[in-house]
């Protein structure tokens, strides 16, 4: 049975609690508009730990553009019964009061990661993003804690923080659940409208493109080939590079990297969304 809890202080002494009895605390933090993406993660906490929690908690902070936040979806309804339906145990569902008090600051030295990517697109995002993951950490407790690999720099950044204040969990990076023909799963998906969610497929393609020559040829080849695809649609590309898995350092040749990954951020009408795909 589902149990939604709103406070810090209960959802704590129930971790406290759990954590007491020997369980194992599996949680997915999310931001809601759940999509089998996020379900994929909760039903791999479920199959690994004693207890499941999930919050779900559109966190103010880690937006950089307020109308982004204002338009984000927030089905909550339709969320807690896809919740029950994947025998979720807690729901953390606080108020934006109840996670922040007012004129808090935060600063967290994320170094090179936060000068590239989704962190110079986004400008203060990761502090956002670290901010209440730190948060929710402390409440939850978790032993292990499940993130998608659909957001490839942000499992770095919280492997970095966890790493700084030595929290004791292990991050999973679980696989991008994609629908049928490829497009990454996304609370953002919503927004896509008419021709849209046709056009953002070019991001899987263009993705499925430089795996498919991974290792052969030119990489700067393969690379412009895979932005002309882009170009071509009406898309407007952030960027669309090929870097070292470990260390998000752009390589220029197959043979500097042994776990290469390609990332692209681009905006399909007024719609940012963001792919990745490993190339071994
Ligand atoms: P949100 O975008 O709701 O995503 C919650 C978790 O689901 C993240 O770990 C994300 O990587 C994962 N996820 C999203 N789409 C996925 C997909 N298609 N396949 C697999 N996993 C997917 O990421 C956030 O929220 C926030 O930044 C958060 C960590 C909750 C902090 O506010």
């Amino acid at each position: 049975m589902l149990q939604i809890i709103t406070t810090r202080v209960k959802m704590q002494q129930i971790a406290v609690d759990l954590k007491a009895q020997g369980k194992s605390l599996g949680f997915v933090p999310t931001m809601g508009a759940l999509h089998n993406g996020h379900l994929s993660l909760i039903s791999r906490s479920i199959a690994e730990n004693d207890v499941t929690v999930c919050s779900i908690f559109v966190n103010p902070t880690q937006f950089n553009d307020p109308a982004d936040l204002d338009k984000y979806p927030r089905p909550i309804e339709a969320d807690i019964e896809k919740l029950k339906s994947a025998n979720c145990d807690y729901l953390f569902l606080p108020s934006v009061d109840e996670m922040y008090t007012k004129g808090e600051t935060w600063h967290l030295e994320l170094g090179y990661l936060e000068t590239i990517l989704e962190g110079a697109f986004r400008p203060g995002h990761y502090q956002g993003v670290t901010q209440i993951v730190k948060k929710l950490f402390d409440i939850v407790q978790p032993t292990r804690a499940y993130f998608g690999q659909k957001d490839y720099q942000q499992i770095m950044v919280i492997l970095k923080m966890v790493e700084m204040f030595n929290i004791p969990v292990t991050i999973i990076r679980c696989p991008t659940v994609r629908e049928e023909e490829g497009l990454a799963m996304s609370s953002r998906n919503v927004h896509l409208k008419e021709k849209e969610p046709q056009t953002a497929l070019k991001l899987s393609e263009a993705l499925a493109f430089i795996k498919s020559k991974t290792g052969k040829g030119s990489l700067p080849e393969v690379l412009k080939e895979a932005k002309d695809l882009i170009n071509e649609a009406q898309i407007g590309l952030e960027y669309l590079v090929i870097t070292d898995g470990a260390t998000l350092k752009e390589i220029s040749e197959w043979g500097q990297s042994a776990e290469p990954v390609a990332l692209i951020a681009a905006k399909v009408g007024n719609t940012r969304l963001i792919d990745n795909m490993v190339l071994v």
